[in-house]
């Protein structure tokens, strides 16, 4: 194996979802792998102070080097890393190449994944029926339009109760690149158009959750502005994703990459629905409509739907110099 193909597959990895599009994953190319390594600058002290979501992010960076050291032909041992930081580079876990590994049929899905925000095209019973295939046993569906109204439901009040911390707003407002003049709109974050917004929505986005935030909520009128949850009941489903209590999210990082590929592979667009998940209520709620197995907790959730034909944006990502770092621990 050489340092370019290592390189390759790091390019790769760095397809997979983050949380805000942070790319917490640094990457150090090693003889027979590589060393993966949390940026400590990239943590969203309010919305994760501790990591969490972090490591998510980095199990799927770590899932998307896998996948693409498999298509090449090699399987990769992971050893998960308790080191001290250098600086503000946490190790995280080091990937060893092995020889004759089996390319998985996901890897093919990898780079046309991405978070579809905008509508999905209404659908029939056979859509419904076709998400239901989706069980596993970290996945349930919750198909049936009377749910998915309440799980509108359950996100806005969910959302709202995030929303209203200043804290919570303005760290996610640092992270839009609302303005194609954004320095940062092709590097990382969430620009405009992967939010599906046109220039007016993002342009109002930035001012109902900046400076005009407190007048509206006094008026009553930023909760109803920023609630999304109706559009909910014209998806095709939602995907609760669950995995073991005390798994690590790490590992469970990766799972969630598959789940999201696997539901690009039936066909469908998706995007995270993080607040059903990381509010108590509604993940009470959906925990038990959705049947999430006793010794099993909800981590996540994605609204699924048909993609309507067109262009997807193109992804927002750090160029692969940026992320490779040659630090000696
Ligand atoms: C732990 C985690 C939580 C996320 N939460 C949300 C969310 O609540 N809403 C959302 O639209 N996207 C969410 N995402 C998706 C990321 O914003 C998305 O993966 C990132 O912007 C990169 O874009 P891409 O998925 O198109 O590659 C989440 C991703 C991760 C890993």
């Amino acid at each position: 194996m050489t340092a370019d193909e290592i390189t390759g597959f790091i390019a790769e990895a760095s397809l997979a979802p983050s949380v805000h599009n942070v790319q917490p994953a640094r990457w150090r190319v090693e003889a027979d792998g590589a060393t993966l390594f949390e940026d400590g600058s990239r943590r969203l002290a309010v919305a994760d102070p501790r990591g969490h979501d972090a490591l998510i992010s980095l199990g799927a960076s770590a899932e998307g080097f896998r996948l693409a050291a498999g298509r090449a032909g090699y399987g990769v041992d992971t050893e998960l890393l308790d080191w001290p930081a250098i600086g503000c580079l946490r190790p995280i876990a080091r990937l060893r190449l092995t020889l004759g590994s089996e390319a998985d049929p996901l890897a093919a899905i990898v780079t046309s994944r991405a978070s579809h925000r905008g509508a999905f095209v209404p659908v029939g019973d056979a859509a419904r029926e076709a998400a239901s295939a989706l069980v596993a046993d970290d996945a349930t569906v919750l198909a049936s339009p009377k749910l998915l109204l309440e799980a509108g439901r359950q996100l806005d009040a969910a959302g709202w109760t995030f929303m209203r911390d200043d804290g919570f707003r303005h760290e996610l407002l640092s992270w839009m690149r609302l303005s194609r003049r954004d320095p940062n709109w092709s590097r990382d974050g969430l620009n405009a158009a992967a939010m599906a917004m046109g220039r007016m929505e993002a342009t109002g986005a930035g001012l109902v959750l900046g400076h005009l935030f407190s007048p509206l909520a006094s008026a009553g009128l930023a909760k109803p502005l920023l609630a999304e949850g109706s559009r909910i009941a014209k998806d095709t489903a939602i995907v609760l994703f669950h995995r073991f209590d005390g798994e690590a999210p790490f590992t469970s990082g990766a799972h969630f990459y598959r789940l999201w590929l696997r539901i690009e592979a039936a066909g469908f667009g998706a995007a995270v629905l993080a607040a059903l998940a990381d509010d108590a209520e509604a993940n009470a709620w959906a925990s038990e409509v959705g049947r999430v197995p006793a010794g099993h907790r909800l981590v996540n959730a994605f609204r699924i739907g048909r993609r309507p034909a067109g262009r997807t944006a193109p992804r927002a990502r750090l160029p692969i110099g940026e992320i490779l770092v040659s630090t000696t621990a």
